[in-house]
């Protein structure tokens, strides 16, 4: 069967946020200890205690935003901890994982607010923090924003200032705990209706009056739609107050999801191709968040926020700070992924790989002495031309393949298809660029792409992971054998390009329309 993508250059779906090519950094395992900060380590070269061997990779994907510091640890944090003198600093519980070198379910606070906001600028990346809702107060949540971002005169500004920062940090994005119908205080969505709008309530009391009212509140939300339902119906019962209405609290509802299928390493053809269909959940999600959303705020612009994804292998545990090995297989899921989240470009206003370092879908991995790109690093380096391009509506017509649910897994389906190939495209500045993966674990397959226009020039056509298997996992030594190579691409003229995608690969085509 032919595959066709056809590219409608008539009907663009929104800017596509760069902040979708965000990332979670966590206190977890060996994510920010071990992997972004080091201390003085002289194993690597390092600034301020922090990696430089991860920061050049991760400056080169242009990481536009990174969630910090979870995950189930923001719940339990208290970002007064880890300020001042490194010595003097509380060495706490961390209660929900072991981190570090040495594994241990310990915080010693050694990276703190300062060296976070260090991080990001030494990457040129927007800060987005999660308070505590779960253990900690709306005090403390307000506390955090005027110490980053109040421009005057307190107590807790001076405490900046004497940290080494006379300049707020202004922080735009802040997150209303984490997952808080779980390791986030165990709520109902009732009682988190409750919880957020004392938050944003405070938090935006002081933006309106002290600030410059930019922050953007993240509520938490849930992948299933009743959660998201109870928690939008139950935020409106109360008496009016103020301008607007009560949903002008929040800017964003974000949903998490994560799969796996087989081992990390290991998979039969079903969980190659289950894996994959699961990754197209993540699309799924942000259709029944936007539906509620349509429903209960209809005319406001919050936005749908997926700040935790990726795939989650059986072999990431609490006793491996959640390591587990990145497969060629885990970055076709992530390029599936990333398609759709351009697809949804007019809802989508950010998205969080889970995580930047070691942990989970990792885009770095670090040992004592270096650093070095997973596969899914790679996808995220393909696909950084679409960051705030106008993402345009694509339409593959493609051979499927079906999954047969366990359970209710595809949501009572009996079975689901899993398009073989999976497109976007987005315009900018005269360019067209379409990714496109052809996810057949065997075989090749001629693509024809058409771009509507009269006619296009091909500046660059690149392929990733052509010939390698599906289990390929990166490792120190063999980083190298999954960067992108130049492939033919053939300008048939009238906007028609067509390209041999190798089984198993994910391409990015660039055209000048
Ligand atoms: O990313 C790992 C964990 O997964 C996060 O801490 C939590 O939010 C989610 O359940």
């Amino acid at each position: 069967m032919q595959t066709e993508v056809h590219v409608a250059r008539h009907d663009p779906v929104g800017r596509i946020s760069p902040n979708v090519y965000g990332q979670l950094s966590e206190h977890l395992g060996r994510c920010v200890y071990g992997g972004i900060w080091v201390g003085e380590d002289d194993g690597v070269p390092t600034e301020n205690g922090i990696r430089m061997d991860t920061v050049e990779l991760l400056r080169d994907l242009n990481t536009p935003v990174l969630r910090w510091p979870g995950g189930c640890f923001a719940d339990d944090y208290h970002w007064t901890d880890g300020l001042g003198p490194r010595e003097e600093r509380p060495r706490r519980r961390n209660m929900w994982w072991t981190q570090g070198r040495d594994n241990l379910p310990e915080e010693s606070n050694a990276f703190g607010t300062e060296e976070f906001m260090d991080f990001c600028e030494m990457l040129g990346t927007e800060p987005y923090l999660a308070v505590n809702v779960g253990a900690g107060d709306p005090d403390e949540a307000v506390d955090w924003a005027e110490y980053c971002n109040y421009d005057g005169d307190t107590e807790i500004t001076r405490l900046r200032a004497k940290n080494g920062s006379e300049e707020p940090h202004n922080v735009t994005y802040w997150g209303v705990g984490n997952e808080n119908w779980g390791c986030g205080g165990r709520f109902s969505p009732e009682q988190y209706a409750e919880q957020f709008r004392r938050y944003a309530n405070y938090l935006r009391g002081f933006d309106r009056v002290m600030a410059d009212e930019s922050l953007e509140l993240v509520a938490c939300g849930h992948i299933t739609d009743s959660w998201n339902r109870r928690f939008l119906e139950h935020l409106a019962e109360c008496v009016s107050f103020g301008q607007g209405t009560v949903y002008n609290l929040l800017d964003h509802l974000s949903v998490h999801r994560y799969h796996h299928s087989g081992s990390d390493t290991e998979f039969t053809d079903d969980q190659y191709y289950r894996l994959l269909a699961r990754a197209r959940q993540v699309g799924e999600d942000i259709d029944r968040a936007a539906e509620a959303l349509q429903l209960f705020a209809p005319g406001t612009d919050i936005g749908i926020i997926v700040d935790e994804w990726g795939v989650w292998h059986p072999e990431a545990v609490f006793d491996n700070g959640l390591e587990q090995e990145n497969t060629v297989r885990d970055a076709l899921s992530a390029a599936s992924v990333l398609d759709d989240l351009n697809k949804r470009a007019d809802v989508v206003s950010m998205a969080n790989i889970a995580q930047t370092v070691n942990v989970l879908q990792c885009l770095v991995q670090t040992n004592e002495d270096s650093a070095w790109p997973t596969p899914t690093y790679r996808v995220f380096d393909l696909y950084k031309q679409h960051m705030g391009a106008t993402a345009l509506r694509t339409v593959v017509d493609t051979e499927v393949r079906a999954v047969k649910s366990i359970g209710n897994e595809f949501n009572a389906d009996s079975e689901h298809e899993v398009p073989l190939v999976t497109a976007s495209a987005s315009e900018q500045d005269g360019q067209v660029y379409v990714t496109l993966s052809n996810l057949h674990r065997d075989d090749a397959r001629e693509i024809t792409v058409t771009v509507e226009s009269d006619g296009v020039t091909i500046e660059d056509a690149q392929a990733l992971f052509g010939g390698l298997p599906a289990d390929l996992y990166s490792t120190e030594t063999n980083a190298e054998r999954f960067t992108p190579e130049e492939i033919e691409a053939e300008n048939h003229g009238d906007g028609t390009v067509v390209v041999d995608a190798p089984a198993g690969s994910t391409l990015g085509l660039s055209v000048q329309v």
